[in-house]
């Protein structure tokens, strides 16, 4: 039986409110968060920021996967508020740092307190600008190669960021890109959403790609139904 549209937003409503519910049990049962997180959060709040940022098991979910491959130099393209930037920045082994790139000044000025507050501002830098302007003069400081990659800017130019992540990576490099399933929009061949025809031609790239394994974990939480695209570098 097909629900028709009431059913349909009802369904959703209870699915949401449970997805939510349950972040908040893991979060607490786990004890995942802490001052310097919430002092992020509130602070991009009061300063305007859109709330976008990971969700607390997400943000722990990237801090193991820096743990697990021992990460010394971190990338992420799309700091916002620097929530998920202090989640991976944690995860640096001793001497380790991080570069974010973040194209609006007052994100990236809300940033750069959080992290201080983090007690993370010495080993972090936010570049300010646009990532494909950035990326480039990073590749030619021969910044990387990076362990750890985050992709979480503008979704249309994933394609793109993939590109310089890969050309930024070194065998066992880990990339990681965020919203990628998007509500289920993804699997619309027909879509004019150019966020869904990033994600789209990524996962034709990554098809395509010898050096690389990925798979793509569908998620749900606070943030409602998205997912994770997940890459190591293999050559
Ligand atoms: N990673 C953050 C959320 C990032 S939201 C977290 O989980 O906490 C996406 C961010 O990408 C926004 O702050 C936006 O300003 C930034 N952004 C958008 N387009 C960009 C571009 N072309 N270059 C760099 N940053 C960009
Ligand atoms: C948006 C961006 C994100 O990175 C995200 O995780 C959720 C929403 C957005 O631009 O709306
Ligand atoms: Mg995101």
């Amino acid at each position: 039986m097909v629900p028709n549209a009431a059913d349909s937003a009802k369904i959703r409503r209870m699915n949401q409110e449970t997805w939510t519910a349950v972040d908040h049990y893991i979060a607490d049962v786990l004890h995942l968060t802490d001052d310097a997180l919430e002092f992020a959060l509130r602070e991009s709040d009061a300063a305007g920021l859109p709330a976008i940022a990971v969700s607390v098991p997400q943000g722990k979910f990237l801090n193991l996967l820096g743990q697990i491959c021992h990460a010394r130099r971190i990338l992420e393209i799309g700091t916002l508020g620097g929530y998920s930037t202090i989640w991976m920045a944690r995860a640096l082994a001793p001497g380790g740092d991080m570069i974010t790139l973040e194209i609006d000044a007052k994100h990236a000025q809300v940033a750069r307190a959080n992290l201080d507050r983090a007690g993370l501002g010495d080993r972090v830098e936010v570049r300010e600008g646009a990532a494909l302007d950035l990326l480039p003069k990073i590749a030619a400081e021969k910044k990387g190669p990076f362990d750890l990659i985050f992709i979480d800017a503008d979704k249309p130019n994933i394609p793109d960021y993939f590109k310089w992540s890969l050309a930024l990576s070194r065998p066992g490099t880990v990339i990681v890109v965020d919203n990628v399933v998007r509500e289920g929009a993804v699997i619309d061949a027909a879509s004019e959403d150019t966020s869904v025809k990033g994600v789209r031609k990524l996962n034709e790239m990554l098809a395509a790609e010898s050096r690389v394994s990925a798979t793509v974990l569908q998620t749900v939480g606070t943030k409602g139904y998205d997912g994770f695209t997940v890459v190591r570098v293999t050559e």
